[in-house]
């Protein structure tokens, strides 16, 4: 049996510095995680969607955070804000009014290039595609366009072999969009909140993604289901944890984003937990997150 410490295994996971064998929030040993030797992927980067048709489970939170941590790592990262309420964007410090041309226009314009839309962040090899509400006309637009599920595939395989990750954040809906997102993905990474009903929808959300996978994308993996916002002093907080291990598995990554304030302050801040709170337990958490995403895509 694995060694106790003098807290209980909930409390342990809020230490975020587990040793390896440790049982962890899950409920499992928590693994050996070690940093994937870097090797330059040919067929350029690997791309993950961040996806979940509930609103406010933590995907942009994710997205921002996986990305510097995974960035920090050495390898190249682009963030690519595909939610036309653009909170990618905020939250990477890019102001909204700054923005001429966002995602959209890639998508819908040929005569956009990358280097109009990239905005290249103060953080060593991170970049973001920012986006806007101009993206809520692409839905209605892309309707009419043949292959419209492919677009973003389209518009992403030339910046491929630029990067080693494109991550996607993609808005509360399973629409054009999120159909947009899954096609161009390798990988899904759903977030799911800690919360009463967090299990609804994910029917459809599982539906969704075996769909496309059968349509549209036959390599699309789900890269790992990451439990937010816990709260493990809170008992519906760790019931929700147990029943999502029940129905998920080993698909369940074993970092578990906690509660906790300094996330909605780094959206304030306009900058990554992994920069603004570098030794806080949440940058820890986003980490450690790295380390599983780059093992499963390795
Ligand atoms: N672990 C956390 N602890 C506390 N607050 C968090 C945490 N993660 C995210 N938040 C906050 O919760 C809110 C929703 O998070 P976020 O925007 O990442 O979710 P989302 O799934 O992208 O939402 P939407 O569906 O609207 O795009 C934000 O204010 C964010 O700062
Ligand atoms: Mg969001």
């Amino acid at each position: 049996m694995a060694k106790k410490r003098n807290t209980t295994p909930v409390e342990d996971a809020a230490t975020d510095d587990l040793k390896p064998g440790e049982i962890d929030a899950t409920g499992r040993p928590w693994p050996e995680l070690t940093l994937p030797a870097f090797v330059k992927d040919p067929a350029g980067a690997t791309i993950i969607a961040m996806c979940n048709q509930k609103g406010g489970v933590g995907k942009t939170t994710t997205t921002i955070n996986l990305g510097a941590a995974i960035a920090e790592t050495g390898r190249k990262v682009l963030l690519v804000d595909f939610d036309p309420q653009g909170s990618l964007s905020v939250g990477m410090g890019i102001n909204q009014r700054s923005i001429d041309k966002t995602v959209y226009n890639l998508l819908l314009d040929r005569t956009t290039s990358f280097d109009e839309v990239v905005h290249h962040t103060p953080i060593e090899n991170l970049d973001v595609l920012p986006a806007n509400i101009d993206l809520s006309m692409a839905e209605v637009q892309l309707v009419s366009e043949l292959a419209r599920e492919q677009a973003l595939k389209k518009a992403l395989a030339p910046l491929r072999p630029d990067y080693d990750f494109i991550l996607i954040d993609c808005l509360p809906s399973l629409g054009l969009l999120a159909i947009n997102a899954l096609t161009a993905a390798d990988g899904v990474v759903i977030p799911l909140e800690c919360e009463y009903f967090a299990l609804r929808g994910m029917a459809m959300l599982t539906l969704t993604i075996t769909r496309v996978r059968e349509s549209l994308n036959p390599g699309l993996q789900l890269t790992g289901i990451l439990p937010t916002m816990f709260d493990g002093r809170v008992i519906h907080s760790r019931e929700v944890l147990a029943r999502v291990l029940e129905e998920f598995g080993d698909e369940v990554f074993h970092t578990v984003i906690r509660r906790t304030v300094k996330f909605p302050e780094t959206t304030v801040a306009g900058e990554p937990i992994t920069t603004y709170a570098t030794s806080s337990s949440g940058a820890h958490a986003y980490r450690t997150l790295a380390l599983e995403v780059l093992n499963r895509c390795a």
